[in-house]
């Protein structure tokens, strides 16, 4: 998918799905699949306000429960110029997906990629696990 069609409908999941009474900070995200599948999501918040939930992971948690794990491309825009992935969605991005590009968009004409590496470096993910000294 182009990109400006994935920022479209990024822009589309914060303007519509995301719901933030508190902080009135609205973040949209969409997801294209290595399979082609698309799945968008925007922020959810909760009144005791540590259960909220980021637009990225609403997007990929919507496609990790339809069985999809490998993220080819993810589309995040918010509500401040130049809205980047916080700290756990990076980790969550990281769990799902070879080498994802991600997009940061503030309009269909001005957006920049970014790898994961750029974003999250020296990270750990499920293959470390299995280098693990206990693991027998
Ligand atoms: N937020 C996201 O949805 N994604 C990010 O990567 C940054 C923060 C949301 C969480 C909360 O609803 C609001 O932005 C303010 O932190």
């Amino acid at each position: 998918m182009e990109n400006k069609e994935l920022i479209n409908l990024a822009i589309d999941a914060k303007n519509n799905s995301s719901y933030t009474p508190y902080s009135k900070f609205k973040v949209g995200a969409a997801l294209e699949m290595e399979d082609g599948s698309v799945y968008t999501g925007g922020n959810i918040e909760i009144a005791s306000y540590s259960p909220t939930n980021c637009a990225e992971r609403t997007a990929i948690f919507k496609a990790v429960s339809e069985g999809k794990r490998e993220i080819k491309k993810i589309a995040i825009t918010g509500d401040a110029h130049d809205t980047f992935p916080c700290g756990v969605c990076r980790q969550v991005i990281r769990e799902f997906g070879k080498n994802p590009t991600i997009i940061i968009a503030n309009s269909v004409d001005d957006f920049k990629e970014y790898t994961l590496e750029d974003l999250l470096p020296h990270s750990f993910g499920p293959e470390d696990l299995d280098r693990g000294t206990k693991n027998v």
